[in-house]
């Protein structure tokens, strides 16, 4: 009796095995088999977070079939979960690496990917699956209040610089979510308004970026977007998350909402956004409720279920990974470091005002001097251990700072503090961190005294930004009166006693430069560049490090010169027609955006895209373009080192298309590279190469991608208006 109820112990543990197989990664169809309806809804919708504090979501456990909860956490500039949680001392910072608008900067994308191969290891060891980043929408206006975040108004640049960050992050193990997918380029009723963009302007570059970083960087996940493309919301359109990013690009992961998803979650589901985050009930009762009816058919559930158990496989929840919780903090500041001082932006240097010997009497103005400016707000800000303040950087590294002028900012910022506190904001993650932090007047008589005491003058200006809001036209691009007056009393004072002025620019935007940058000597541009970021600017000014970044987008001369100033929320064109701008954006100036305006349309600007000084100086030699039978070009060109210290240079490779067809921006990039540190003297060969494709524009009327034939020139540019060489090559059609 015993033996016989034995063996139908065994048989029935042996057929519930098998009923309830356990979840493998060669077993996912026999998996789906096995889930209910009920259970596989669940794992469509976003559920409670877990094992970690403060991550920005995750996704359902079920436990019976062996499926794990896995982490999402944000975000762009390093992991973002809370530092601190109950009934423990130990800490849980993450390292504030430069932002995505400073790594772009570098034009290097083996550093991003050294970078955020750092930065995935903090995910991991954190316990986190997937990072919610990088975001890379383009720069198609300066006043975007996400531009930070993101990378460049050129989409080969974006693309890339993304593909290698997604590779750098998943090195460990963890995945990305590239976002915002897509045309997610103003913050403005973001969830709401319609973004109407041609068919070509999309393909060529709101989709481009995207189309690189998919193909190159085989990012786990996609994040759709908040608002509307062409009247439909991204989250909801077949075209985009199907047609285009799986049929076209063959994107094999999942694609989630962006938090808090639209009422039309069935769409969403339908279209192929397989998981709706963060997650709510009334999301799990709208597909119920649309599977049963048949308005989600029983393929369009698998394929996303399918979708999720594929990704869930891949995870370190799912590996059973013991996360230490403990990533080695120290290690990582030093890569935040390297990678702001390769990525820093050197606008102006007269007369050799910089480097500097790094023993001056220095006097420090600006209250961002002691409030240096690590990171934007919201999902883009990161609970870092520190965050490293000009005057600590400079007094460090050797120079006597003004005393009267410290402990003014000191005290001033501790006035700050108090107002906060009285207001009770948490300012590290408010925008009460550079928002409020104001400068105020000094009187002329100070500033003339601190001239005659010290042997120079840096003068540090910020700008936070965060999502949820675009920058303001006056003054978040535009400096204040206060500011203004500074760089005037200052640059007078100085310049009279024959001594020099420089501006850093610890900035989450373009600002306007042309009325002021002729007052000053040299401007430093650190974007906001982590927590390392003062140590960085530091080793540049005193030429520890050469600079080498390069803007990844145009400072323009006036806002109205912007190709998109008139039909941008808040800048010039939003008032009269209230929906215009609000509800909806027509992108009129198409396939004009940054550079490939300014350059065709001949408008002046303050500094062009790609433009950027070093302590040393380059000449650019022997350009050559060679076409093969199947009409792949490879481009070389040398580069020698003709000044006196070591240095890198990014060369931008343009193209010109020949007349005739489709019309075309008179140039647009279409490869870059990075020489190593070359020593005065040296010389690197530099070899880019083309496929047609990367040529190619797109006619809709088509609905193709054509490549014209005809003589071609390839620019070989410091800058898109610095062209140090060219060379003509024949495309056959
Ligand atoms: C942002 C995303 C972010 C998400 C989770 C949203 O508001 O747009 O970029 O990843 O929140 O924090």
């Amino acid at each position: 009796m015993k033996r016989i109820a034995l063996f139908f112990a065994a048989a029935f543990a042996g057929i519930s095995a098998l009923a309830q197989p356990q979840l493998r990664e060669d077993n996912i169809e026999e998996v789906l088999q096995a889930m209910t309806v009920q259970e596989k809804v669940a794992l469509l919708v976003g559920g409670p977070t877990f094992d970690v504090a403060g991550p920005a979501g995750a996704t359902r456990a079920i436990e019976r079939l062996g499926i794990p909860g896995t982490i999402l956490a944000d975000g762009p500039a390093g992991l973002r979960i809370d530092p601190l949680r109950k009934g423990t001392d130990k800490t849980f910072y993450c390292t504030s690496f430069p932002v995505g608008t400073l790594l772009a900067s570098s034009w290097d994308t083996a550093l991003a990917e050294e970078m955020t191969t750092a930065m995935g290891n903090e995910v991991l060891e954190y316990g986190v699956d997937v990072l919610l980043a990088p975001g890379l929408n383009l720069h198609r206006n300066p006043l975007c209040g996400r531009n930070f975040e993101y990378f460049s108004e050129d989409p080969l640049l974006s693309g890339k610089m993304a593909a290698a960050y997604v590779r750098g992050v998943q090195s460990n193990g963890v995945g990305t979510s590239i976002k915002h997918y897509a045309a997610n380029n103003q913050e403005t009723r973001r969830d709401y308004n319609d973004a109407q963009i041609s068919e070509r302007a999309l393909r060529e570059l709101y989709l481009r970026n995207f189309e690189i970083a998919v193909k190159e960087g085989k990012p786990w996940t996609v994040m759709s977007s908040y608002n509307r493309l062409n009247g439909e919301y991204t989250q909801q359109s077949n075209y985009l998350l199907t047609q285009v990013l799986r049929d076209d690009w063959g994107f094999d992961g999942i694609v989630m909402t962006d938090w808090g998803c639209k009422d039309g979650t069935v769409a969403s589901a339908k279209a192929g956004n397989d998981l709706m985050e963060p997650g709510r009930q009334v999301e799990i009762d709208r597909i119920l409720e649309a599977v049963n009816n048949g308005t989600i058919s029983q393929e369009e559930l698998d394929r996303n279920v399918r979708n999720m158990l594929k990704y869930i496989v891949k995870t370190p929840h799912f590996r059973g990974y013991k996360f230490s919780n403990a990533p080695d903090l120290a290690a990582h500041a030093k890569v935040a470091r390297k990678a702001a001082e390769e990525s820093i932006i050197l606008l102006q240097n007269n007369n050799g005002a910089l480097p500097l010997k790094g023993t001056e009497k220095v006097a420090l103005y600006g209250v961002s001097s002691i409030n240096f400016l690590s990171c934007g707000t919201g999902s883009g800000h990161v609970n870092m251990a520190y965050s490293v303040n000009m005057q600590d950087a400079l007094s460090g590294a050797g120079f006597t700072l003004d005393e009267e002028l410290t402990t003014y900012y000191k005290a001033y910022g501790q006035y700050l503090e108090a107002v906060r506190l009285i207001n009770g904001k948490d300012y590290r993650d408010d925008w009460w961190n550079g928002r409020k932090w104001k400068d105020e007047e000094l009187p002329v008589s100070a500033i003339t005294r601190q001239a005659g005491n010290n042997d120079l003058a840096i003068i540090v200006l910020n700008r936070q930004a965060g999502e949820g809001s675009d920058r303001k036209l006056d003054p978040d691009f535009e400096l204040t009166g206060v500011e203004q007056k500074l760089i005037l009393d200052v640059s007078q004072a100085y310049h009279a006693l024959g001594k020099k002025v420089v501006v850093i620019l610890n900035v989450a935007g373009v600002v306007e430069t042309a009325s002021w940058k002729n007052k000053v000597d040299a401007i430093v541009l650190p974007w906001t560049p982590g927590q390392e970021g003062a140590n960085a600017v530091t080793d540049i000014l005193t030429g520890k490090v050469n600079p080498s970044g390069k803007l990844p987008m145009t400072f323009p001369l006036n806002y109205v010169d912007v190709p998109s100033a008139t039909n941008f929320p808040d800048g010039l064109g939003a008032n009269g027609d209230k929906g215009k701008n609000i509800d909806y954006t027509k992108y009129e100036e198409d396939i004009f955006v940054g550079y490939r305006y300014y350059i065709s349309a001949g408008v002046p600007v303050s500094y062009p895209f790609g433009y950027g000084l070093s302590y040393t100086e380059f000449s650019y030699s022997r350009p050559m373009v060679k076409v093969s039978g199947k009409g792949e070009v490879t481009a070389t060109v040398t580069v020698t080192n003709t000044g006196s210290v070591a240095g890198k240079e990014v060369v931008e490779l343009y193209i010109s298309a020949p007349e005739g067809g489709l019309k075309k921006p008179q140039r647009e990039l279409k490869a870059f590279a990075k020489t190593k540190a070359l020593a005065p003297g040296e010389s690197q060969t530099i070899t880019m190469t083309l496929t047609p494709y990367d040529l190619a524009s797109y006619n809709q009327d088509a609905s193709a991608w054509e490549t014209a034939p005809g003589t071609y020139t390839a620019l070989f540019g410091a800058s898109s208006t610095d062209i140090k060489a060219t060379a003509k090559f024949k495309l056959a059609k």
